[in-house]
């Protein structure tokens, strides 16, 4: 894939934990203003690979480039500075907190409250859900807002691409379809989007491409549309036949 439109490349990345290797040289490349899912066993590393690029995890061999630049080794910090976001599995919210509290924290990083409320209008703006509920407590919002309000967070700090690891789990189905929409939704007004999905069928039926990890190694990538019709990928992971839809 040329260079120019490539947001994420990581080029035979090798990372885990202790002694553990886990990414055992994993070159993926992620389009810019699309969204990418990474589908995969459990255990392949995926969620291993976000944190590897996000530095969480230091990478002992190989390279991550993200808008042309050579990220390797940086630190969460100046990596959302700039433009990538994360949003781990599971809650990440301060439950006692109100949804503005929460969005505020994000903005800790701008370093400016005026500009943090700027960003906060925005993203309630973008999601009026979360403008309803702003003086509500985190753990009163659905499954579904709770994620949105994660996004929102992400969102202010301006994300040119959003990492987002199993935002469906634990979702009813129709929380599930309105989390997927908020991403289309993102990607759509230009933020790119790299997504881990147990929930496969569901996350590539939204995606434009995809890429299938297997034991911390790239097995195969295309669009979305592709990895869906492809008679093994079928059987591996999207549960059995391609005619249970
Ligand atoms: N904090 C950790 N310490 C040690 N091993 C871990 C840790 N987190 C995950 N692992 C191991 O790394 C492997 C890959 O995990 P993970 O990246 O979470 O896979 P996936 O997200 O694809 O299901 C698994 O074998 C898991 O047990
Ligand atoms: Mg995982």
């Amino acid at each position: 894939m040329a260079d120019s439109n490539i947001i994420l490349r990581t080029e035979k990345l090798v990372s885990g934990y202790g002694a553990t290797t886990i990414l055992h040289g994993a070159s993926i490349a992620v389009r810019e203003k699309r969204i990418t899912t990474i589908i995969g066993p459990n255990g392949a590393g995926k969620s291993t690979l976000f944190r590897a690029v996000f530095g969480l995890l230091p990478a002992r061999e190989g390279k991550i480039m993200f808008r042309g630049e050579d990220i390797t080794g940086s630190a969460p910090r100046a990596l959302l500075r700039r433009g990538l976001a994360y949003v781990p599995q599971g809650r990440n919210l301060f439950g006692e907190l109100s949804v503005a509290e929460n969005l505020e924290l994000g903005g800790v990083s701008l370093g400016s409250l005026a500009l943090t409320r700027q960003r906060m209008g925005a993203v309630f703006e973008r999601f009026p859900a979360l403008k309803l509920r702003a003086g509500a407590q985190a753990s009163t919002l659905s499954g579904g807002e709770q994620k949105m309000l994660e996004v929102g967070r992400a969102l202010l700090l301006e994300p040119k691409l959003l990492m987002i690891d199993e935002p469906s789990i634990g979702l009813s189905p129709k929380l599930v379809g309105d989390v997927f929409a908020l991403l289309t939704g993102l990607r759509d007004t230009g933020v790119s989007v790299l997504m881990v999905e147990q929930n496969a069928r569901a996350a590539l039926a939204i995606s434009d491409d995809a890429l299938v990890l297997q034991q911390g190694r790239l097995a195969l990538s295309g669009a979305a549309s592709e990895i869906l019709d492809h008679p093994e990928i079928g059987r591996l992971f999207l549960g059995g036949g391609l005619k249970r839809a």
